[in-house]
């Protein structure tokens, strides 16, 4: 699974992530939060797509749509 900025689709996955859980988008900076997928520093209405996730009997689980 990729997952992509939707500023301008580059890949996030090389992206720093801050302790008030959020993910930095390495190419112009944008901040989205990791639970909503809202962009926190910019106000154009971009977001992520996020999923739905679950530990049970330590598995990982993924909620896909
Ligand atoms: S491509 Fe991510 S902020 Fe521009």
């Amino acid at each position: 699974m990729n997952m992509e900025c939707p500023h301008a689709g580059k890949s996030l996955l090389k992206g720093n992530c801050t302790e008030q859980n959020e993910i930095i988008c390495p190419f112009h900076s944008f901040k989205y939060d990791m639970t909503s997928g809202n962009c926190t520093n910019n106000n154009e209405g971009f977001r992520l797509k996020t999923f739905e996730t679950k530990i049970e009997h330590n598995q990982f689980y993924i909620k896909i749509d």
